[in-house]
């Protein structure tokens, strides 16, 4: 391979088979767009293969983050200013649709080695006004769920999964999704499905779902929260549907996908097992060619009893290297990377919780400042692995000391 790559190697890429063209095609001749049998489709298989019951595809995970902690906030009759615990390192939405829904988000530190929360120090955080935990399973990679299950039980706290990043993955058996009373999965762009935009709210809770339904809908009567839902021979039925139909319970959001989505989403489900396997390849090869350098770069590590999907492949680098100067490197060379999620950083989050808010998680400080990530999808070829893995020895070679 050339000493620089003409295109860029991503953080993710879109790579539709044969098998998603047929399905978009499918929904194209079908003239329905909204709803419909590629939606069910999609949603009973991901539900199911996160040993889940039900799934609500809706268009983003954002969205089904907001409409999880809505449903259960409503559920629960939470009050506003009511806390949810979160990590003090995972994407901004985690915590914004906490305080979008006018509760409190109360960081906790993450572990070192794993990124996701610190199950030991979330006790700590545990106030009277605690609802419910907000898990994150970061970069593919499950937390440490037995330990936030017993915690969530000794003190009657709901559980949300922020699984927008892992999917497939298990810890001690069981799969991501199905340990929270609600949990959400993305698949926007760069995920480890990807259907331009999209997410998932999965639950076993028959009256959650419906609920979740509902607050994607614009909060309307359970009765008619499909274009299908009317289309019946039984007279009485249809009577019930029409005086229902235009009645909204409760404030919702406008929060539907669209068949298109749903078709690109079913397609990449069924052909699930290739892409993680890749991932996973691909994951162990830069780590073992990576090896030489461990004085100078923090590996991805698997926490024992979990798996990891790998949506990215995530580095911390050590003194004397400095970040900044490895990715300008490899930006320079078009291979793709991006920060590892900072969060207490932000401006706006300073701004509401005080500019102090980022000395008060070291964990999360130091791998906002030393921490990045590079692609791990199923996209990149061999030879661009090998090209990756040639210019961190180049860097290497130049920067070491
Ligand atoms: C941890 C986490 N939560 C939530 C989201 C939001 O998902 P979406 O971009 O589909 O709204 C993301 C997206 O990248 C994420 O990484």
């Amino acid at each position: 391979m050339e000493n620089r790559v003409q295109h860029q190697i991503g953080v993710g890429s879109v790579n539709l088979s044969p098998k998603s063209k047929q399905y978009l095609q499918q929904v194209i001749d079908s003239n329905r767009l909204s709803y419909g049998p590629f939606s069910r489709r999609f949603e009973t298989t991901f539900a199911q293969a996160h040993h889940s019951k039900y799934a609500i595809f809706v268009n983003s995970g954002t969205s089904a983050l907001q409409i999880a902690v809505a449903a259960l906030k409503e559920a629960d009759r939470w009050n506003d200013t009511d806390e949810i615990i979160v990590p003090a390192l995972t994407f901004v939405a985690s915590s914004n649709v906490i305080i979008q829904n006018n509760l409190l988000p109360v960081f906790v530190d993450v572990h070192p080695q794993y990124y996701n929360i610190d199950a030991a120090k979330i006790e700590a955080a545990i106030t009277p006004k605690t609802k419910a935990i907000m898990v994150v399973h970061l970069f593919g990679q499950p937390a440490e769920m037995d330990k936030i299950m017993t915690i969530a039980q000794k003190y009657h706290l709901r559980v949300i999964e922020d699984s927008c990043e892992t999917m497939f993955a298990a810890f001690k058996g069981k799969s991501v999704g199905s340990f929270g009373d609600i949990s959400c999965f993305s698949t926007y762009a760069c995920h480890i499905i990807c259907t331009g935009v999209g997410g998932l709210a999965v639950t076993s809770d028959a009256d959650l779902a419906v609920m979740l339904r509902s607050l994607a809908n614009h909060g309307r009567d359970a009765i008619y929260l499909s274009i299908d839902d009317d289309k019946t021979d039984d007279l009485e039925k249809l009577n019930l549907v029409m005086n229902h139909r235009f009645k909204f319970i409760r404030m919702g959001y406008s929060y539907r996908a669209t068949e298109m989505e749903a078709a690109l989403g079913l397609a990449q489900l069924e052909e699930i097992d290739e892409n993680i396997a890749r991932r996973r390849k691909y994951a162990a090869e830069l780590t073992k060619n990576l090896q030489r350098w461990k004085d100078y770069l923090q590996l991805p590590a698997i926490m024992p009893g979990a798996e990891h999907s790998f949506m990215m492949f995530p580095l911390v680098v050590k003194p004397p290297i400095n970040r900044d100067t490895l990715t300008f490197f490899l930006e320079k060379n078009n291979i793709e990377t991006r920060e590892m999620l900072p969060l207490t950083n932000q401006p706006y989050n300073q701004k509401l919780f005080g500019a102090d808010l980022e000395q008060q998680f070291p964990v999360a400080k130091h791998i906002n400042e030393n921490g990045f990530y590079i692609g791990c999808h199923p996209a990149i070829t061999p030879e661009e692995l090998s090209y990756v893995i040639s210019k961190f020895a180049e860097f290497f070679s130049e920067h070491r000391n």
